[in-house]
């Protein structure tokens, strides 16, 4: 077999052919992998059967895998998958939907707004990896926008207003957002906002790309309602169709996306049928600002 990475637009995500992803992988191919990702920062691939460990194993080509704790409202005896893993179902240990008002299905509603994997972490993620072990009955598809474009895309005042600006993020405001504002002290503590630059570049491609996120709050330095009008403003810039690639989800594709380069979301689906998607993450190396002392 040999790995072909076909572009579905000349420079935004790659759909991948001639790999086994349950199989060992060597070196050229993980660095043909890597660099399709410098890339095209969205990888496809299809008919990949993998298990979690083998899942797992694939992730850790690519850095190490970030631990899921902080990130969620799920306790560590609610897990339904092996540490390491990210449940990103809408199922409860016994593999069934959660109820509607459960209060883990609300929380995870805030993956439909557009985000990056991890923006609220002072070290943010690398990539992520989603694996579809079932897919939505109706609905549920995600949406990858190229944030290096949109980057490009912006005025010359803008790019200059914007450089060396710093944003606040935390699961707090996206999830406040919607309304979901019940979070215990322990939460709180665990959500506390981190930094991070609001324009940043990719360390091998050397593009810039908006480092934006719904777990956004404000601006350092600004007015608050002023800081959130700029970002809705920027956002709805950097998610017009013309960014964005929608993903169909097909049983046993696999995304990898760069969480540096793009936002994504989930759309609406039937929550009443289940819908198993499985999310490792590699971590990310270093902050894209200095943090405040704890
Ligand atoms: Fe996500």
């Amino acid at each position: 077999m040999t790995l072909s990475i076909q572009p579905l637009t000349p420079g935004f995500v790659g759909e991948v052919a001639g790999i086994d992803l349950t199989a060992p992988l060597d070196a050229a191919t993980v660095a043909g992998l890597e660099s399709g990702m410098d890339r095209f920062a969205v990888l496809v691939f299809h008919d990949q059967r993998i298990t979690d460990d083998q899942q797992m194993a694939f992730t850790r080509h690519f850095g190490a895998i970030e631990a899921a704790r902080g990130g969620n409202i799920t306790r560590p005896d609610q897990q339904r998958l092996p540490v390491g893993m990210n449940d990103v179902s809408n199922l409860g240990q016994d593999n069934q939907p959660l109820a509607r008002d459960d209060r883990r299905r609300l929380f995870n509603l805030g993956n439909q707004l557009w985000h990056s994997d991890s923006s609220f972490r002072a070290i943010p993620a690398k990539y992520s990896l989603l694996s579809c072990r079932l897919p939505a009955t109706t609905g549920g598809n995600t949406e990858f926008a190229d944030m290096r474009a949109a980057y490009d895309a912006l005025d010359a005042a803008t790019r200059a207003e914007i450089d060396g600006l710093i944003c606040e993020h935390s699961l707090i405001y996206s999830r406040g957002s919607l309304g979901f504002t019940e979070l215990t002290e322990e939460e709180r503590a665990a959500f506390r906002p981190v930094r991070q630059s609001l324009v940043r570049t990719h360390p091998v491609s050397g593009r810039k790309s908006l480092y934006l996120s719904s777990h956004i709050g404000t601006i350092i330095g600004w007015p608050r309602p002023e800081a959130m009008a700029f970002i809705r403003d920027l956002a709805e810039h950097a998610t017009q169709p013309r960014f964005v690639y929608p993903h169909r989800w097909r049983q046993w594709d696999l995304v990898i996306w760069d969480n540096r380069q793009t936002m994504h979301r989930v759309r609406r689906f039937d929550d009443r049928a289940p819908r198993d998607m499985r999310r490792t993450t590699v971590a990310g190396t270093a902050p894209t600002a200095a943090q405040i002392a704890a």
